[in-house]
């Protein structure tokens, strides 16, 4: 058997990696501006997340959600007081598709509505009805084509109010800074009125964090520099530094019912581990802190250099847009100075370092990233 070929691949096969760098199999190193899609939050290899992990591995590493498991306990009120959500409850899952899956059927348990919106350039996952909220054609079969779901401009505050007004409206999904679309960061206004909206109409305001969340943005969660609260957040990708775990934190309005949700591997001891000691390293370091401080000083001399069209983004999540395709750039990025950075669409750099980024790891990119400008 083949893996099924899916992805086009860089032809580069990493054997190694601690904190912001990567070491391939011919012993070359690599800057890490990408984290392997904004996974890595506290460094590569982690001391104290290789302890624990190994630690946990040689006690149980899983067991099905029909017995108690405290770990599940622990990690939801770690969560809970470092984001602000001590009252919402946690729901552990396995990838962000399926956490956001879960979020837009609860909100159809609770309100027995169906129609959702979400937004242009939205990227929500790839399974049923989290492609059905993605905007991209490609990515869709007809499979899932009876979930019924409307784009609308994103920013546009009369579509939101009007659509809404029909009272028909399940819930609405927005990202807390939209990734794969291209680092479009919400205005708070837009997300207050979106929230009232929402409020207004009992409609059910989910907020993917996936990407933008667990100090990304340079604040636990991007959607806190708007000052609204959520019905309900999805977490996933930096939550585990790269273990699979996912989650929904869930308001108080949700009432949790037997068998209403489940899942085999979601919660299980080994991830709930690893997520414990990414939210204990990120306090203990002051990530998020770190993420805001080293983020505004690239923003800033980034925002410097001309050939760049637009700088936009906050923390560690930035987008540069270009007016021409980049990809030569990327690669000469990649294989001439050995740094991984991704993109969205043609145009668009996206920088998404591991958080532990350092001053000196941000002034050695920006040497780098103007010399293939020259
Ligand atoms: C905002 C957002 N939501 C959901 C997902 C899907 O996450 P996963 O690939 O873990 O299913 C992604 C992945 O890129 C994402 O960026």
């Amino acid at each position: 058997m083949q893996p099924f070929d899916v992805y086009p691949r860089w032809q580069i096969e990493p054997v190694k990696a601690q904190g912001c760098r990567i070491y391939d199999k011919k012993g070359e190193e690599y800057l890490d501006f990408y984290g392997g899609h904004a996974v890595i939050s506290i460094g590569h290899s982690h001391p104290r997340y290789i302890e624990a992990l190994t630690q946990q591995l040689s006690h149980i590493s899983f067991y099905s959600n029909a017995v108690i498991n405290q770990l599940q306990g622990r990690y939801a009120k770690k969560l809970g007081l470092m984001s602000g959500y001590d009252d919402y409850s946690l729901f552990m899952v396995n990838s962000g598709a399926e956490a956001n899956e879960n979020a837009l059927k609860l909100a159809s348990f609770y309100n027995k509505r169906k129609k959702t919106v979400a937004f242009r350039k939205a990227f929500h996952g790839r399974t049923a009805a989290a492609v059905e909220v993605t905007d991209n054609e490609k990515y869709r079969s007809l499979l899932s084509s009876n979930i019924e779901s409307i784009f609308l401009p994103f920013g546009d505050m009369d579509a939101i109010k009007a659509t809404l007004a029909t009272q028909d409206i399940s819930s609405v999904i927005i990202e807390g800074i939209q990734g794969v679309g291209g680092i479009i960061v919400p205005t708070p206004e837009f997300l207050q009125t979106l929230h009232e909206a929402c409020a207004e109409t009992d409609t059910v305001l989910i907020l993917d964090e996936i990407q933008s969340g667990f100090g990304r943005s340079g604040r636990f969660f991007a959607h806190q520099y708007s000052g609204i609260r959520p019905d309900i957040i999805t977490v996933g990708k930096g939550m585990g530094n790269g273990f699979p775990v996912s989650g929904v934190m869930i308001s108080q309005k949700f009432k949790a019912i037997h068998g209403q949700l489940g899942t085999t591997f979601g919660g299980n001891h080994l991830a709930c581990m690893a997520a414990i000691t990414v939210i204990d390293v990120m306090k203990d370091e002051n990530l998020v802190e770190n993420a805001a401080k080293v983020g505004e000083y690239l923003i800033s001399e980034l925002k410097q250099i001309n050939r760049i069209k637009e700088v936009r983004g906050c923390g560690l999540m930035i987008g540069l847009e270009f007016s021409e395709p980049i990809n030569t750039l990327r690669d000469r990025l990649l294989f001439e100075h050995k740094v991984f950075t991704g993109a969205s669409g043609t145009n668009i750099f996206r920088l998404l370092p591991p958080l532990c980024l350092t001053m000196e790891d941000a002034g050695e990119f920006l040497i780098k990233f103007r010399k293939i400008l020259k």
